[in-house]
């Protein structure tokens, strides 16, 4: 599959098929997780890979989503911002974020390259995952991923159109003005 391809049929997977996958396959999209961009190089991720059923079962409960039960592996993405807020301050904060963004965008797009499937999972009680995987102090759990072979065909939501995201020169730009001609010398 090339990148355009790629990026268009990565969709949130919530059915998924007995069959297991490789867990090559899943420490490959954590390998392509770990290049993404981060401020100043510096690393605050940690990818914790589940593959025991019990813990993907509380991992489940935590986040009230059953179908995070139906696989075999799950990465969970957890942050340390401490290195980036001593480097960038505040801003520290906000970079971290958008370093597990980029990380977690990473790993999606792998996975639908190798006919895998996830669904990036924000919501569950951070203390209770923090708690069921041991998370020390100062790192916070950012997501959970799990990983199967999807069940059915399926396709990326809509997304607004690039003519309603994309803008010229300042926020209200709605056209490229045309170049003017330089006559050759
Ligand atoms: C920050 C973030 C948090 C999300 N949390 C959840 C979640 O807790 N449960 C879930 O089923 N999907 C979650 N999603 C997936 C979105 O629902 C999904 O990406 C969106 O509906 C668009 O569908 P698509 O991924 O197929 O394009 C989350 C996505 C993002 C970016």
């Amino acid at each position: 599959m090339n990148l355009d391809k790629i990026i268009d049929s990565r969709h949130s997977i919530r059915r998924f098929h007995r069959k297991k996958p490789n867990w090559r396959d899943v420490i490959e999209a954590v390998d392509c997780a770990r290049k993404a961009p981060l401020a100043g190089n510096i690393s605050s991720l940690k990818f914790i890979l589940v593959d025991e059923p019990e813990i993907i079962v509380k991992l489940a409960d935590a986040s009230q989503q059953d179908f995070v039960a139906d696989v075999h592996f799950v990465v969970v993405v957890v942050s340390d911002t401490k290195e980036v807020v001593r480097s960038y301050d505040e801003r520290g904060e906000k970079y971290a974020q958008q370093q597990a963004g980029a990380a977690i965008e990473n790993f999606l797009l792998k996975i639908t390259e190798m006919k895998l499937g996830s669904c990036w999972v924000g919501a569950f009680v951070d203390s209770q995952i923090k708690r069921i995987l041991k998370i020390p102090e100062g790192s916070e759990p950012i997501a959970i991923l799990p990983v199967g072979y999807p069940l059915l065909k399926g396709k990326q939501k809509r997304k607004p159109h690039l003519d309603r995201c994309l803008k010229f020169n300042n926020y209200k730009g709605k056209f490229m003005k045309p170049r003017k001609k330089v006559d050759a010398v």
